[in-house]
């Protein structure tokens, strides 16, 4: 009978074959945020739905229209569909705030909008993200910037531009929303979720997708020109910073993010490589988050990658992954003695921290090996009644055929070590100095 329950609409599943491309960005973005300072945090995958609309905004559209929200015993929770709101109650309600500043946190986390799939568009998707809390300097800005390059960089992605803006802060941005209704206000077309925005969030609609709102926006007021003094130092700052830091940037006054929570600098790297949903990261400062969650006034800011999105572009752009690790040793098993040492010599392999493997299936000689071919071990040995009366293995390197014979004793792990080790310089007999300590029997030298 076929199976008739399919995963989810936006939704997709990571198969065992594709999973070290996940590791490889990971690994990267850890690393790269470590050499910042950054420690990661987790939070939980739902919170109070509260919290989401006091953050992200009320009148967004992640809030108004994508939210997966449950009631639970007369509580409403929402499956979070992003990761700053709930990392920043994480750390008021530990107290990090309390601690010595900046307080940088990083997070890898699933998340959730209820969105029109697409390609890069997914209704569970993943972030890698970070916070910093605690600095109002432009400089905190272009290191976050800097960071989100670095790994960008890292991974091997090219063509990836920097787009950056600064919507100000409430009191300019008061002055910029009269302006931008009033533009708006003497002109027809708008789509019916512009109308509403006009009223409530007129700076939306510089973002909305419909070409014919697109048009009427091209000659909107800009909010650079309504920048207060302090909003426009702290931007033109960033912009000299950027320049130290040789980080190549297109100014956006088109950018307005789609979470309420922003004041002052927001960022969107982009590719046109793949398509409408080409922002791979998205970020900027929330000066007055903080506060509104219940802390004291501390401004703060940071970005979120879309894991998903990366991955396309690394696959488009033919980008490396690590190598997945591969099996180190097949132990073939000839009847039921050879088996049962089969079983206790793969035991002390790996406790010596090798993958090895041996049939749990009850396959013949032939079907070992030709499983043995298709897992792509580095090694394999033939364990049979002869071996076994010998005392000695004979080693099989998979890739050039070459025997290395070794004792079946308690130096057994020692000895292929040294075998491996080999191996992995190329198998060039590199002379090890005794370092397995097998006295010059086997290929250490
Ligand atoms: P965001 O722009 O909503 O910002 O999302 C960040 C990134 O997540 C986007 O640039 C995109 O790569 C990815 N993303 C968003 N929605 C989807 C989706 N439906 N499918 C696939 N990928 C998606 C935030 O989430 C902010 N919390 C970022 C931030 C952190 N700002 C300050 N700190």
């Amino acid at each position: 009978m076929a199976l008739n329950i399919k995963r989810p609409n936006g939704t997709e599943d990571v198969l065992p074959q594709n999973v070290h491309k996940w590791h490889t960005v990971e690994k990267v973005a850890r690393d790269v945020a470590d050499g910042f300072g950054f420690k990661e945090i987790r939070v939980p995958t739902f919170e109070n739905t509260e919290l989401f609309s006091r953050s992200v905004g009320e009148n967004t559209d992640v809030v108004q229209k994508e939210m997966y929200s449950v009631i639970a015993k007369e509580t409403v929770f929402t499956l979070r569909p992003e990761g700053t709101a709930g990392t920043i109650r994480a750390m008021l309600q530990n107290s990090l705030m309390n601690g010595t500043m900046p307080q940088k946190v990083y997070y890898i986390l699933s998340c959730f909008r209820h969105e029109r799939p697409q390609a890069g568009r997914l209704r569970e998707f993943h972030q890698f993200g970070l916070e910093m809390a605690g600095s109002q300097s432009p400089r905190a800005d272009a290191e976050v910037i800097s960071l989100a390059k670095s790994i960008l960089d890292n991974l091997g992605l090219k063509n990836i531009e920097l787009y950056i803006n600064s919507i100000g802060c409430p009191g300019c941005r008061a002055e910029y929303h009269s302006a931008l209704k009033e533009y708006f206000r003497g002109r027809d077309g708008l789509c019916g979720t512009c109308l509403t925005r006009l009223e409530k969030n007129p700076m939306r609609i510089l973002d909305c997708k419909s070409p014919v709102c697109a048009e009427i926006a091209a000659d909107a007021p800009l909010i650079t020109e309504y920048l207060c003094p302090e909003c426009a130092e702290h931007f033109a700052a960033l912009k000299s910073y950027l320049g130290t830091l040789e980080i190549e940037f297109k100014v956006n006054p088109k950018i307005v993010r789609g979470l309420d929570y922003y004041t002052k600098t927001v960022f969107e790297f982009v590719t046109t490589e793949i398509g409408a949903q080409g922002t791979v990261c998205g970020g900027g400062r929330y000066d007055g988050l903080i506060e509104q969650l219940g802390g004291q006034h501390i401004p703060a800011l940071g970005f979120a990658m879309g894991l998903e999105r990366l991955l396309i572009v690394m696959d488009k752009q033919g980008c490396d992954y690590l190598e997945p690790r591969k099996c180190e040793l097949y132990i073939a098993a000839m009847g039921e003695n050879a088996a049962v040492k089969a079983m206790s010599l793969a035991k002390t392999l790996r406790e010596h921290g090798y993958w090895v493997e041996y049939d749990v299936v009850g396959r013949t000689l032939k079907a070992q090996m030709k499983y043995a071919d298709k897992i792509g071990t580095a090694f394999a040995v033939v364990l049979g009644d002869d071996e076994l009366e010998k005392g000695t293995v004979k080693v099989k390197n998979m890739a050039n055929g070459e025997e290395t014979p070794l004792p079946l004793d308690e130096k057994f792990a020692d000895r292929f070590g040294a075998i491996c080790v080999d191996k992995m310089f190329g198998g060039f007999g590199v002379n090890l100095g005794g370092f397995c300590g097998c006295e010059g029997e086997c290929s250490c030298g």
